[in-house]
């Protein structure tokens, strides 16, 4: 009986969450875990660093520790080890930048009911900088695990298109393969300094433009399209893979990561969720089923299609065969 009621509350628990997802945002903000790294505190001292006012930042701290991001003895306050390797500027596993994204997303999602009624995307702030740096949080996480499932057999030419702050890119130079990142120009400003920073600005290159308009180059092993398909519509994505057909060399694959959706359309939640941040952000994006996303590879051209979860994405491969 206890156990039904707690299950029949998660939605309910589901609604009040922005409130921890607001204190955590805020604090991010406020650079308040770069502050209680290595040092404890009182929450005075800390308003007195970060600009704020000091019986708000007590409540702030105070939830902060509930959450378990924060250690407090007395009335000081540090970083509790997660806040210290994830929420610190320049840690290895930084998320801050994605935090900074999803802040921006806030005033966006804040429109839905707007969105409901019109259909029409209701994009009233975009920060890029922070977009591209949380696709780096995030990719960072997972990188390692995404390539160890990727087949490099042969690679020498390799694409990532709208390949954005790099980090794939990154990680497949370091295998020894010739990189070609394409994105926006002012994505590749951004990319540009995280491969310097990385000191691999010689083995990548940067190839600036607009891949609905521009040309790709070719000559290329393999082609990696990582959470690019759920900005656009159906027959923009077919028109990148028909681009990227004719931009492979005999025997070259085409690897598209993406969030997806199983044949219901209402899982896993990550997917359904995300196919409502499309909604409210793009004009015709989505996320979209693995049988779809397959189907329009079938249709470019591509054989032996084969698709692999991993986590909340997928990857589908296809190969352009030798004729
Ligand atoms: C969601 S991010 C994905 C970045 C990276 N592939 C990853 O998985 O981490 C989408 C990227 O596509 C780029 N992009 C979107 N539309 C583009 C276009 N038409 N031409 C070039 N780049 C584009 C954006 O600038 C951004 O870097």
């Amino acid at each position: 009986m206890i156990k039904k009621g707690l299950k029949d509350s998660v939605w309910l628990r589901q609604v009040s969450s922005f409130t921890s997802a607001r204190i955590i945002m805020t604090a991010n903000n406020y650079r308040v875990f770069d502050n209680l790294e290595g040092s404890w505190k009182t929450a005075k001292r800390l308003s007195r660093e970060i600009d704020s006012d000091s019986r708000a930042t007590e409540f702030l701290l105070n939830s902060l520790v509930a959450f378990g991001l924060l250690k407090k003895q007395r009335n000081l306050y540090r970083n509790a080890s997660v806040a210290s390797k994830y929420l610190v500027k320049g840690k290895s596993g930084y998320q801050g930048d994605i935090l900074s994204h999803q802040n921006t997303l806030w005033d966006n999602w804040s429109g839905l009911d707007t969105v409901l009624k019109t259909g029409m995307p209701y994009r009233k702030s975009h920060n890029h900088e922070s977009f591209i740096l949380g696709m780096h949080n995030l990719a960072t996480l997972k990188v390692k695990n995404v390539l160890n499932n990727i087949n490099l057999n042969g690679v020498k030419r390799l694409l990532d298109l709208g390949g954005g702050p790099g980090t794939y890119s990154m990680a497949f130079a370091k295998k020894k393969i010739g990189v070609t990142l394409f994105d926006y120009p002012e994505t590749l400003k951004i990319a540009e300094t995280l491969i310097k920073n990385a000191g691999l600005t010689e083995n990548i290159r940067l190839l600036p433009g607009d891949f609905t308009k521009d040309d790709l180059g070719n000559n290329y092993d393999l082609i990696f399209i990582s959470q690019i398909f759920h900005a656009y519509g159906q027959d923009e994505c077919l028109s990148m893979l028909r681009k990227s057909y004719s931009s492979l060399n005999p025997g070259g694959r085409v690897v598209i990561q993406e969030f997806y959706l199983d044949e219901t359309r209402a899982n896993p939640v990550t997917g359904a969720v995300f196919a409502i941040n499309m909604l409210v952000n793009t004009q015709r994006g989505r996320t979209y089923t693995v049988k779809e996303i397959s189907s329009w590879l079938k249709m470019t051209g591509f054989s032996k299609i084969a698709s692999r979860i991993i986590n909340d994405t997928v990857l589908i491969t296809g190969i352009k065969m030798k004729r």
